[in-house]
């Protein structure tokens, strides 16, 4: 029905949150070691590392802060579409291979192993925030490799700051095992320097961006952040009327339609008192917009279920 309206309103709202050059210059978050590690609490001081888990890099600062780590490889499990430009112009290979907030399957670990295994290092593994996603990943390929007992890589998954609400997440690093190089040679060999996110994937990643937009600090007018509500909330809407198309298919896409326009009634909201001068409803219209992005993600993206990716 509305199929063309999602892609245009993702390119729209991703052209304007992210390539814009007045963005305050991003450094890496959440850089932790999840090799060559004896003091899992030894934190603050940089440690040599064949693979680092933090945050998306994102412009040149945070590309010169990899040289400095002195990375070869850039492997993403997030939604987003990786900046192989600045990769590239930095002397780094990048791998895309997205993973959702359910945990990860044998066969993606088995692949996510491969590419630590086989490519240069140090790798830097990245969702993000770099502190749930990133981190699971982190520590299995490190216990499927043999360079973590699963008590140090829960060490630094707890340095990383992943959170225990991620259930499928730490399941999947429970689950992990030492492979051996024979289950590893079983994974694909070509590791894919883009992989094309689904529709949904590529809406809450535009999503995201905006919401991060709103809350950062870096001196925006109010009437540019109202403009980044509004885009939330056209992109909820859209999302919410595509799921109407399921929904006498479905109780359950009924139900996430209802989620999706609630949360879009509540980015509505924040639009308004954005518009409106802020003032002292912005806490709580930002927290309640946040509240009805976690209430959807707890039932339909943070459980175990079929994923088409
Ligand atoms: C009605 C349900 C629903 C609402 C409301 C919702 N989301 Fe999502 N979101 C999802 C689902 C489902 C996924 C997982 C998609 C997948 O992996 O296939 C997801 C994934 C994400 C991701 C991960 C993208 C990636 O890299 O894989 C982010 C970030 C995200 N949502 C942010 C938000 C924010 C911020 C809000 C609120 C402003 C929000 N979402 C509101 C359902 C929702």
């Amino acid at each position: 029905m509305s199929a063309w309206r999602l892609p245009i309103l993702v390119a729209l709202a991703l052209a304007v949150g992210c390539g814009n050059a007045t963005q305050a210059p991003s450094v890496l978050k959440h850089v932790v070691p999840y090799e060559g590690v004896s003091e899992p609490s030894a934190g603050s001081k940089p440690i040599f590392s064949k693979l680092y888990s933090g945050s998306a890099p994102v412009g040149d600062a945070a590309f010169e802060q990899l040289k400095q780590l002195g990375v070869q490889t850039v492997l993403s499990v997030d939604g987003a579409i990786p900046d192989l430009e600045s990769a590239t112009a930095h002397g780094m290979r990048y791998v895309h291979l997205p993973i959702g907030y359910d945990g990860l399957d044998e066969e993606r670990a088995a692949l996510l192993v491969r590419v630590v295994r086989d490519l240069p290092k140090p790798v830097y593994l990245h969702c993000h925030h770099g502190q749930h996603r990133s981190a699971c990943a982190a520590a299995v390929v490190a216990i499927s490799l043999g360079w973590l007992t699963h008590e140090a890589a829960v060490a630094q998954m707890n340095l990383s700051g992943t959170s225990a609400a991620y259930q499928g997440l730490w399941e999947s690093v429970a689950r992990a095992e030492v492979l051996t190089e024979e289950a590893i040679d079983a994974a694909p060999s070509e590791f894919p320097s883009l992989t094309q996110p689904l529709p949904l994937v590529s809406a809450m990643v535009a999503i995201d961006a905006a919401l991060d937009q709103i809350t950062s600090s870096s001196g925006k007018t109010l009437a540019q952040s109202a403009a980044h509500a509004g885009t939330i909330a056209d992109l909820l809407r859209v999302l919410g009327e595509e799921e109407r198309a399921h929904t006498r298919l479905s109780p359950q896409s009924q139900t996430m339609r209802i989620l999706f326009e609630e949360s879009a009634a509540a980015a509505t909201t924040l639009e308004q008192t954005l518009a409106a001068g802020g003032g002292a409803g912005l806490g709580r219209a930002i927290s309640a917009l946040k509240s009805s992005c976690t209430k959807c993600h707890a039932v339909f993206r943070d459980e175990r279920r079929i994923s088409a990716r």
